[in-house]
This record gives structure tokens, sequence and C-alpha cells, in this order.
């Protein structure tokens, strides 16, 4: 197979903090490598477009801070079909783009398997806030959302103790619970409801009503997004137990800021990394760091295998927050 000499690279999916990070590393560890590196704006819906630019080390100078992605990122419905895949590989034949580096989700992987089965090397980087990818530990951006609902719940446990109420809030996670989890633990949350644990809401007023006969005199739930509205979670337990919970709903705020050193130092490992396959002749690979050690995995494992919910961790959330 011909040596890669020009890469490009791309963010798709929903975004997350870190993604100019592995942007940055991508184009840095390329041109250091010596090869030519191109950035490609608005994902699969920019590729089919041509909106294909080359890039320098300045390119991505003062963006390793920064939340968001400098070459945005767009949900692109062509991109599903394969005239749309055949007409994204096209495009980067025409420029002459050996190689590509997808960075997202597991929607945005299957598209870079599609590339791959159609002849353009490509290597995927786990970008989402979800931690939903297998075969990485955590994904870029999961540990900056987290700290953000950790922050969060900081702030509303100060009033919730002042006014001695119940907090109810909803983070994202799509179908998944791992931001709910891991932000659960870290806050001492009461409660946590995740789509991959089974619940009953008269079970946990019941519980509630107990605690606060037992003297606590607040309490946090936390409700990932695929385990039902943090509103109607409220309203449920106001007329099971007459609690009255506040709700916020933490939203987009989860997708911003500046990625803490954890996710800007997992996406330099993995933009590298990525490079570094590419240039040996590896392709159609999902990069990921477990316990520590750079792995790549084909996508069609990836994709089709579901990242495990940390039973262990839950057990431990809800043992310690009694
Ligand atoms: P994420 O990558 O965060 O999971 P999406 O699921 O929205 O985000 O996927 C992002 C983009 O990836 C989609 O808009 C589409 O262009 C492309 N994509 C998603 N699924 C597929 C698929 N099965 N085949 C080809 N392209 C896909
Ligand atoms: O996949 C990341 C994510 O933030 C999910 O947690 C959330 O459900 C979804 O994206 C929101 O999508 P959008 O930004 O298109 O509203």
């Amino acid at each position: 197979m011909a040596a890669v000499k020009r890469i490009a690279v791309l963010t798709s999916g929903g975004d997350s903090q870190g993604m100019n990070a592995a942007v940055r590393a991508v184009v840095r560890s390329g041109l250091v490598h010596g090869l030519e590196v191109y950035g490609i704006q608005r994902g699969y819906q920019g590729l089919l477009n041509g909106e294909i630019r080359e890039m320098d080390l300045r390119s991505v100078g003062d963006i390793l801070q920064r939340g968001g992605t400098i070459l945005q990122t767009a949900r692109c419905q062509e991109f599903m079909t394969p005239e749309g895949q055949r007409r994204g590989a096209e495009m980067l034949r025409k420029h002459n783009i050996d190689a590509l580096v997808v960075i997202g989700g597991d929607g945005s992987y299957r598209g870079a398997q599609k590339l791959n089965e159609l002849g353009i090397r490509t290597m995927g980087l786990p970008g989402t806030i979800d931690n939903d990818i297998a075969f990485t530990d955590f994904t870029i951006g999961f540990d900056t959302a987290v700290s953000i609902v950790v922050d969060a719940i900081n702030k509303l446990r100060d009033t919730m103790t002042s006014h001695e109420r119940t907090s109810v809030v909803e983070v994202m996670g799509r179908h998944c619970g791992h931001i709910a989890l891991y932000a659960g633990l870290a806050s001492g949350a009461e409660v946590i409801l995740v789509p991959e644990v089974p619940f009953d809401l008269r079970e946990i007023a019941a519980k509630l009503r107990e605690s606060a006969e037992k003297g606590k005199r607040h309490s946090i739930i936390v409700v990932a997004e695929g385990a039902g509205k943090g509103e109607e979670v409220a309203k449920k337990l106001t007329e099971f137990c007459g609690i009255e919970p506040r709700t916020t709903v933490l939203g987009h705020i989860q997708r911003g800021g500046s990625p803490t050193h954890n996710d800007r130092i997992l996406a330099s490992r993995l933009g590298d990394f990525a490079v570094r396959r590419l240039i040996a002749g590896d392709s159609g690979k999902a990069c990921g760091v477990i316990k520590g050690e750079l792995v790549a995995t084909d996508f069609d494992i990836v994709v089709n295998t579901k990242k495990p919910f940390d039973m262990e961790l839950y057990e431990l959330a809800m043992r310690l927050s009694q």
C-alpha cells in the first residue's frame, strides 16, 4: 500500500471539549512527520461540499484550551446513503488525500468505516461527552462534562441545604448513564437514575421520606436523560411523597467550556497515535486508551459493542450516599 502523504481531519456529530486538542495533535503530529495536513469544515457535510483547507502549525495555535471545534461539526443525512459516501470518497481523492482522521461518536465511526471500505484509509478518535464508545476507558469530553455537572451540583447543594429541599438534576448522555453515574458518585447524589438500572419511583419516594425522617435535610437526584425527564421525575415524587423537588436541566452547558487537563492529554495522545498508526499502514480502526495503553480496534467491532455500564461503581455510589 502506498505511503500516506496527505491526511485530513474532521469533527463530526455532537461536539465535545477536547476536540480542538485532538485536531491540534493530528495537525502538528502530521506536519512534524512530514505529511501535508488538511482540515475539513463541518463534518461530512463539509466533506461533500469540498470545504477543505490546508493546515499549518499556526492553524491550530491557541486552541488547546478552547471548547468546541474550530472545524465545526454538522450532521449530514446525505452521508448516510451509499451515494453520499461515494461522493465523499471521490472528494478526498480529488484533493489527493490518502487518509482521514474522524473525531466523533459511534455514528461518525460508521461513516469512517464506510469510507474505509471505499478505499480511503481512516482512523477514528472518540469525540463525545457520552463516554458510550467501547474499547476506550474514556471518550474525549467526558471528563470535562462530568466536572461541569459536579460543579453545578455543588452549587445546588448549597441552596438545597439552606431550604431543606430535594433537587432533581437532569444530565446528558443520550441513551447511556455514564455521565450521571460518575457525576452522581463524585457529588454524593442520594439517587442516580440511569437507563441501565431499572428503578421504581414509588420505592425512591419512600426512601426519600425515610431519609427525611432520619434527619437528612436535603437530597440530590441525578437523572440521565436516557432514563427520563427531570421534570417528570419531580412531579411523580411530589405525587408519591409530597416533597416538591426543584428541577435543573443542565443541557448544553455540559458541552462547553475549557477542556480539563485529562481531556487535553487524552486528546493529544490519541491524535498523535492516529497519525502514527496511519503512517505505519494501519486503517479502519478506532483509537482509544485502555488502562493507560493506546489501542486501535476495528470499527466493525467497536460500533457493534455496547460500552459496559460500571455496576460496581453504581453500587458504591448507592452504598456511600446513605
Ligand atoms: P455521533 O458521531 O456523535 O454519534 P451522529 O450519530 O449524529 O453523531 O453521526 C454524525 C454523522 O455521522 C451523521 O450526521 C452522518 O453524517 C454520519 N453517520 C452516522 N451514522 C452513519 C452511518 N450508519 N453510515 C454513514 N454515516 C453515518
Ligand atoms: O452525543 C452528545 C450529546 O450531547 C448527547 O448527550 C445529547 O443527547 C445530544 O448530544 C444532544 O444533541 P444536539 O446537540 O444535537 O441537541
